[in-house]
């Protein structure tokens, strides 16, 4: 069946990977995941966001992590080690709901609190979790927003200060934080980049802050949100088939690397599959108009998020063969 994240965890910050933990809404994400996880001998994360359970039912999607399981060993694997993970809850009922419902990994995200109130309501997450052996991601530190006026503001930042208090007295058995990820495909705008042979990139990840956290939690499994690197590839597919998306910038796979490497053992990307479907979607259409049977453009587009996810696995997170 599925797995928490605790043995999984452990694994990945000893051997300096991270597990990859992608959104999925819909069966062809689902199947392209345990595809691309299958193929390289890599554990995953199948994350569900509350905005998930609104567009394709909770009961749905529970469903169809449970038939990953199976899929995966019907596609050759043995021992699939898939994680069902709820991302980003933001109350104890839902999380509690995800908890009575199959899922082995809950997040609760009070990082918009109070710290009391965020310790508080972690705390009661984890107590309950645990006695069904559910493991609980909690996350200190706020992402920065599209809309933020200043992305990736120091202030924003983890304070590395308070991950000792905040881990010991919730009991979370893993830790998001923010060191300049964000969520979305526009994580920077243009100013905020500099110009590199045609190339813009982005500042830096706060690697300092990252490192000073590994100082006061040596080994504690440490979580990235916001991961998604926009490939520019994707982007120019999209705009190239009557798309518009202006000044989509992610986070660089240098940069995921050489965290995966650190005690950063999860890293959440969703956008990079959205970019994936879609791009193959609008390239199908485009050049087949005649086509209306959706098995037509989702297999491409299923194609395409595969390629993606292994890509991720093999070359960034370096989860492959770790089974
Ligand atoms: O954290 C954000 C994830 O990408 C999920 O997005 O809430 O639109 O499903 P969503
Ligand atoms: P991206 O938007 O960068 O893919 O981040 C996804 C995420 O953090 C889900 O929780
Ligand atoms: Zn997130």
């Amino acid at each position: 069946g599925l797995v928490n994240t605790r043995e999984m965890f452990k694994r990945a910050v000893a051997g300096g990977y991270a597990i990859p933990a992608f959104n999925f809404n819909t069966m062809e994400q689902m199947q392209a995941i345990v595809q691309a996880a299958v193929e390289t001998k890599s554990p995953v994360i199948m994350q569900v966001s509350k905005g998930a359970r609104n567009y394709a039912n909770g009961t749905i999607l529970r469903n169809l992590a449970k038939g990953a399981v199976e899929y995966a060993k019907e596609l050759g694997c043995e021992h699939p080690e898939i994680v069902l993970h709820l991302d980003h809850g933001d109350t104890f009922e839902l999380c509690k709901d995800c908890i009575d419902n199959g899922f082995s990994s809950v997040m609760i995200d009070g990082s918009s609190l109070p710290y009391e109130e965020n310790v508080a309501l972690a705390k009661k997450v984890v107590e309950y979790a645990h006695q069904f052996d559910v493991t609980v991601e909690a996350e200190l530190g706020v992402l920065a927003g599209v809309e933020d006026e200043v992305v990736a503001a120091e202030s924003h930042y983890t304070k590395p200060e308070e991950v000792i208090d905040f881990a010991t007295r919730t009991g979370c058995d893993s830790l998001a934080i923010s060191i300049g990820t964000s969520h979305g495909a526009h994580k920077f705008t243009p100013e905020q980049c500099t110009l590199v042979n045609g190339v813009l990139v982005p500042p830096p990840l706060a690697f300092d802050v990252l490192a000073e956290i590994e100082k006061k939690l040596p080994g504690f499994p440490i979580v990235l949100h916001g991961s998604s690197s926009v490939p520019m590839e994707e982007v120019n597919t999209i705009n190239k088939y009557g798309g518009h998306l202006e000044a989509a910038i992610g986070i660089p796979e240098d940069q995921l690397r050489q965290a995966a490497k650190s005690a950063v053992c999860k890293i959440n990307i969703d956008s990079d599959s959205r970019l994936a479907m879609t791009a193959a979607i609008r390239k199908h259409l485009a050049e087949h108009p005649g086509d209306f049977d959706p098995r037509q453009y989702l297999k491409p587009a299923r194609e395409n998020m595969k390629k993606m996810y292994i890509h991720k696995i093999v070359n960034v997170l370096g989860s492959d063969g770790k089974l």
